[in-house]
């Protein structure tokens, strides 16, 4: 076997990944016909087209979202205990009615550096697979951070520092987010302070040194900073760590310093709401391409990349009748969705949270340490699991053998190697396409292609010298 044909793996999977022989004959065929360059593939809007306000979803739900609970006294929380360890500013977004939030003109500035994001479609990708079904991508990848992730650090630094928070504590998991919040904070002037989930802080050096160049100081979690830290060290000094962990030491740490905010990066309802600048987009880009999605698609942890695509195009099916089947795509060895309970739970381990209604696998869950560091996380959205509860979206779980394999076709095909995370999402396009094939039916198809996976590549190798194994 040679890495040019992937692990054994790859031939075990015959749906997705056709065995060698055709494979050579897909690539013959390939450089035989040159895509046409009357196909456009690559649908593109202007920096004017960047949206003027975030899409709420909250008002068109049709049911409340189940408030959060104080965990004492289990009435809803308040919004002085909310400014404890986020600004008003946020609170207010993270609690508001409106239907449209106008993005500051500042914040629209700097996602100016790479938004709009490109939206592509897959030829290459479709041929391989064989498929009559139109497979299109939103490219998250393309921002400096190489993820989504930005698109909500730019506005949480922004309004922090105009609410005068000098320091920010954070979590982090693959560090993607870490280094999204590590470079908003640089631009906006703040002091950033960020625990990596342990395992990742070994198994992805490259992002930490990256938030050490934007200027961040990165410990690893379960770290010695803080008072939980040191407790779960203490308990097992070789934890791996986990989202949980991190969110309650960032929590400790902004209780314990003066001038000092929490930012969370996915999960609550005011980062969905930055991530709608993704759907805003797509939606005009599926327009010039002039094709309507029947499935969309988003790799889901906390929930927030699966939002920003779904929610605007969850507006059309609420309110026009839009008849988009919309899937969040989450890791088997972390199936908060498909297998997870919906009940109030904390957002960490060290239940210094408030209760948020949610699918949930319980707070004290230790994830396997699977390379979609990202996804690791016990609970799901309030906003994305009350979407779920409704029968607004499906949700299904891939294996990582899967998600390394789809990856790997989609960067052989594509070029552009994605993130594990997002490699999800593409696992469960792969099939989706497939059964198309096999139904001889043609299906637009569109995901969210979160991150780039550059700094995932020692994750890569383990798939292509067969090491990888199913959690
Ligand atoms: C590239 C990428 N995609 C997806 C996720 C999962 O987060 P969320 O579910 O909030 O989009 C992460 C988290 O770190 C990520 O880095």
């Amino acid at each position: 076997m040679t890495a040019r044909e992937g692990p054994a793996q790859m031939k075990q999977w015959p749906a997705l990944l056709i065995d060698t022989a055709t494979m050579k004959a897909v690539l013959l065929i390939r450089f035989r016909s040159i895509i046409s360059m009357s196909l456009q593939t690559r649908f593109t809007l202007t920096q004017a087209d960047i949206p003027k306000a975030w899409y709420n979803l909250l008002p068109d739900f049709p049911e409340p979202l189940p408030p959060p609970l104080h965990p004492g006294t289990k009435e809803p929380v308040s919004l002085e205990m909310m400014t404890k360890i986020f600004p008003e500013n946020l609170v207010a977004q993270e609690m508001s009615p409106d239907r449209w939030i106008e993005i500051p003109e500042p914040v629209r500035e700097v996602y100016a550096l790479w938004r709009p994001t490109p939206l592509l479609r897959a030829v290459r990708f479709e041929r391989a697979l064989q498929t009559p079904a139109h497979i299109y991508y939103k490219f998250e990848g393309a921002s400096p951070a190489g993820s989504h992730k930005v698109n909500t650090s730019v506005p949480q630094a922004y309004f922090n520092k105009a609410a005068g928070t000098k320091r920010f504590a954070t979590e982090t998991g693959a560090g993607q987010w870490g280094s999204s919040l590590a470079l908003a904070c640089e631009l906006f002037g703040l002091e950033c302070n960020v625990y990596m989930v342990r395992v990742s802080y070994q198994q992805k050096p490259y992002r930490r040194m990256l938030m050490h160049t934007w200027g961040a100081t990165v410990h690893p979690s379960p770290s010695d900073q803080t008072e939980y830290g040191r407790k779960m060290l203490a308990e097992d000094p070789h934890c791996p760590g986990s989202l949980g962990i991190a969110i309650s030491e960032a929590i400790e740490d902004t209780a314990t310093h003066p001038d000092t905010k929490y930012a969370l990066g996915s999960v609550l309802n005011h980062v969905c709401l930055h991530q709608s600048v993704i759907g805003q987009e797509a939606i005009r880009q599926m327009a010039l391409a002039g094709e309507e999605p029947d499935v969309i698609f988003g790799c889901a942890g906390g929930g927030s990349n699966f939002a920003g695509i779904a929610f605007p195009f969850l507006e059309g099916k609420i309110k026009h009748g839009k008849k988009y089947r919309v899937v969040a795509v989450e890791p088997s060895a972390c199936p908060s969705l498909t297998k997870g309970e919906l009940r109030y739970d904390f957002g960490d381990t060290a239940e210094t949270t408030p209760l948020m209604m949610m699918y949930t696998l319980g707070h004290k869950f230790m994830p396997p340490s699977i390379h979609a560091g990202g996804l690791r996380y016990h609970g799901m959205s309030p906003m994305v699991s009350h979407a779920f509860k409704l029968g607004l979206i499906e949700a299904e779980a891939v294996h990582q053998t899967k998600v390394f394999e789809a990856g790997t076709l989609f960067a052989r095909t594509e070029g552009i190697v994605p993130a594990p995370e997002s490699a999800h999402a593409i696992a469960a396009v792969a099939s989706e396409a497939i059964r198309a094939r096999e139904a001889g039916q043609k299906r637009v198809l569109l995901f969210n292609l979160s991150g780039h996976g550059l700094l995932d590549l020692s994750a890569y190798e383990t798939y292509l010298t067969g090491k990888l194994q199913d959690a």
